[in-house]
């Protein structure tokens, strides 16, 4: 058995290669470098370059480094014919993501609902100005009524909307099918969209980036939530309508956000973003991508598709997820 490997921004590829080794002895594991046709039955990729896919119609699938399609999905709108057709992609379902976007929506969770953001703002301004330090205790908001609510109740959505619910928060969960998950109230499709999203003081989105999904976090949006709450935006930059987000901080309607992920990455260095008091952005990091689990997942996959058994984490193109 022959793979391919590609994940470009690492320069070192060979704790990759180890593990691969481990887990599939008799496979022979190869990074694509351009100009690389000879044979292969999987590819193992994240960001792939079109080249890459010339002559591979015999693959037998595509596994991505990643649990977000809509890279590869968009390479194959950008240049139709890309992809070899009716090569099954699967993407990383879970592999250790689940509990870091947990940490990280439990900690922006609680941040905004002790209003620790609010004294990281008076320290900076005292820092800044020199000016005396404002010494003064801040209401914080009720944990019985901080109602969050979280878009998406995929492998990531559900275990973080759970771990709020099993905190103490009043959550909600919005997917496209119906679901039933313990401690969360949860809605089903468009129309329950404007119940979900009804007063609610923090939104955390961990939806996949496709056509229905983008833009979603808009004026509109933003206009059912409680006025003064809060944004955490893990999923993709697409998602979010920019202009809307820095009207709604601008007029109160939202108090604050924290963004990891942005429709340009890097975020560009004069975006305004950077100096939104009241925005938070780190670099793309709330779930990263672990080696040793994300392997392990891929290689198990492999012997169940040699096997002939189906397997999960199969992307539906048409859907876009
Ligand atoms: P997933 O398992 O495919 O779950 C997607 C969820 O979104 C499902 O519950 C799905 O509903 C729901 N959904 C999709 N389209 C919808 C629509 N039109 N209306 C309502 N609900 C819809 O995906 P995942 O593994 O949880 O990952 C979610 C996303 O997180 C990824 O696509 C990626 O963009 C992002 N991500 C970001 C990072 C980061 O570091 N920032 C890391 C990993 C992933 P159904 O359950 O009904 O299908
Ligand atoms: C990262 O953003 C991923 O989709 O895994």
């Amino acid at each position: 058995m022959k793979i391919l490997f590609y994940k470009p921004e690492i320069a070192d590829a060979s704790h990759w290669l180890a593990l691969f080794a481990r887990e599939l002895p008799s496979a022979e594991i190869r990074v694509w470098a351009p100009g690389d046709t000879h044979a292969a039955d999987y590819a193992v990729l994240w960001r792939p370059p079109p080249e890459l896919f010339a002559g591979r119609e015999h693959l037998r699938a595509i596994f991505l480094l990643g649990a977000g399609v809509d890279a590869l999905l968009a390479l194959e709108r950008r240049r139709p014919g890309t992809l070899p057709p009716g090569v099954p992609i699967v993407r990383l379902e879970d592999t250790g993501m689940a509990d870091q976007m947990t940490e990280y929506a439990l900690h922006a969770a609680l941040r905004y609902q002790r209003r620790f953001d609010e004294y990281d703002l008076a320290q900076r301004a005292c820092t800044v100005s020199g000016a005396g330090a404002p010494w003064q205790a801040l209401e914080p908001h009720p944990r019985a009524s901080f109602p969050i609510g979280v878009l998406g109740l995929g492998a990531l959505g559900a275990h973080v909307a759970s771990a709020l619910a099993a905190f103490g928060f009043p959550v909600r969960g919005y997917s496209r099918s119906a679901k039933t998950i313990k401690g969360v109230a949860t809605f089903a499709g468009r129309d329950t969209l404007p119940a979900f999203l009804d007063g609610l003081k923090l939104l955390v989105n961990l939806l996949p980036s496709t056509p229905e999904t983008d833009g979603i976090l808009n004026r509109e949006t933003f206009s059912h939530l409680a006025r003064g709450a809060y944004l955490v935006n893990l999923a993709r930059g697409t998602h979010l309508v920019e202009p809307d987000l820095i009207e709604a901080l601008d007029n109160g309607r939202l108090a604050a956000a924290t963004l990891d992920v942005f429709a340009q990455e890097p975020l560009a260095q004069d975006h305004p973003f950077w100096r939104m008091p009241r925005v938070t952005i780190t670099p793309h990091i709330s779930a990263l991508t672990l080696p040793e689990p994300a392997a392990v997942q891929i290689a198990r996959k492999i012997e169940a598709l040699a096997r002939g058994e189906a397997i999960g984490g199969i992307v539906d193109p048409q859907r876009g997820y």
